[in-house]
């Protein structure tokens, strides 16, 4: 039987009580594969790595180390939720490590997004590395890589970037929910007692506001964006669409527009929202979000984040327009 295979009478896991059963027999299941080895998880606070850390935190407690990478680009308040539910609540083994001066520093003067992307991508690899070379005795990587990675991309979990470790770190890998899809994901995770924001979230990309904030980046207009896709975000959440929109962030390009500040000129950054729904990211519509809230949300951005005098509205299905802008 093919390990990577679903099999066709698997019971698509939609319930509390089928969830239990699963992370019952994957407790086993992990037990059985690891022994008393020690395994290495990237935990990036995304659905997948998160739902896995859970799992293997309850089946093997401190055998498991998980590092969180925070390479700068994470949204507001992220990386924090990472380190309060693993380290404080669930008492985890976690390497926190700050890296966003590094990642900061390399993309410096970067404007071509797929450069961008490969550079984040290379020194995610090397900031983990260096993390698992200071640990001993580690001879298991867990990995979030669930179904569709399988059917999709080779089994490789792009966003996940530890496939491309050096030949002398080559481990046994722990794969859980590789058999599962994404709903089904969310549902073991709810059951495992993780946050509703943590299981529920929307996509977001490995390279995070890196494809965000256009062109090259920098750290003040990274930071207005942070800002107003925090309040973006707020806003859904309060007005009770979170859970039915796609996905929704902002995006703020590398150019500034003219706007009135205090009776005087001032050049600033315009926010550009987008909303989206789609079934499998291949082609998207755009959300008729209301009016009224659409205004609330660029009266917030406006009056709350500096250097923004200006929010458009994303209008453009994809195609022709890709979900993200780079
Ligand atoms: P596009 O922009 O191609 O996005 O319409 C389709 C879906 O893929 C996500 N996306 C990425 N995810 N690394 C990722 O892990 C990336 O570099 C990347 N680029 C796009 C995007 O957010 C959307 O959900």
């Amino acid at each position: 039987m093919d390990p990577n295979k679903r099999p066709d009478d698997m019971v698509r896991i939609t319930t509390p009580e089928l969830a239990q059963a699963f992370i019952e027999e994957q407790v086993e299941a992990v037990r059985a594969q690891v022994g008393d080895g020690k395994v290495l998880l990237a935990l990036s606070g995304g659905v997948d790595s998160s739902v896995v850390a859970a799992l293997l935190i309850k089946a093997i407690g401190k055998q498991l180390t998980c590092v969180h990478v925070n390479h700068g680009l994470m949204r507001k308040g992220e990386s924090e939720q990472v380190c309060q539910v693993f380290g404080d609540e669930l008492d985890a083994n976690l390497v926190y490590v700050d890296a966003t001066d590094r990642f900061l520093d390399l993309l410096a003067g970067v404007e071509e997004p797929e450069t961008k992307r490969k550079i984040i991508g290379a020194e995610f690899i090397r900031v983990f590395e260096e993390e698992a070379r200071k640990l001993e005795g580690v001879s298991f990587l867990a990995q979030g890589t669930i179904y569709p990675d399988i059917l999709e991309s080779d089994g490789v979990k792009a966003h996940h970037n530890v496939g491309g470790l050096p030949d002398d770190m080559q481990f046994e890998l722990v794969e859980p929910v590789k058999l599962l899809f994404k709903d089904e994901v969310r549902v073991v995770g709810r059951e495992l007692g993780l946050p509703a924001s943590m299981v529920d979230r929307q996509p977001f990309p490995g390279p995070g506001l890196g494809v965000r904030c256009l062109g090259a980046i920098t750290r003040d207009r990274l930071a207005a964006l942070r800002e107003a896709d925090a309040i973006l975000r707020e806003e859904i959440a309060e007005a009770g669409l979170a859970g039915s929109i796609w996905q929704y962030f902002v995006a703020v390009p590398d150019f500034r527009a003219t706007g009135v500040r205090d009776d005087k000129r001032a050049y600033e950054w315009p926010a550009i929202i987008r909303a989206v729904n789609t079934v499998d990211a291949m082609t998207a519509d755009v959300v008729e979000i209301d009016w009224a809230l659409l205004k609330k949300i660029t009266a917030r951005i406006l009056a709350e984040v500096p250097g923004i005098c200006r929010v458009c509205y994303d209008l453009t299905p994809k195609p022709t327009g890709t979900i993200e802008w780079e």
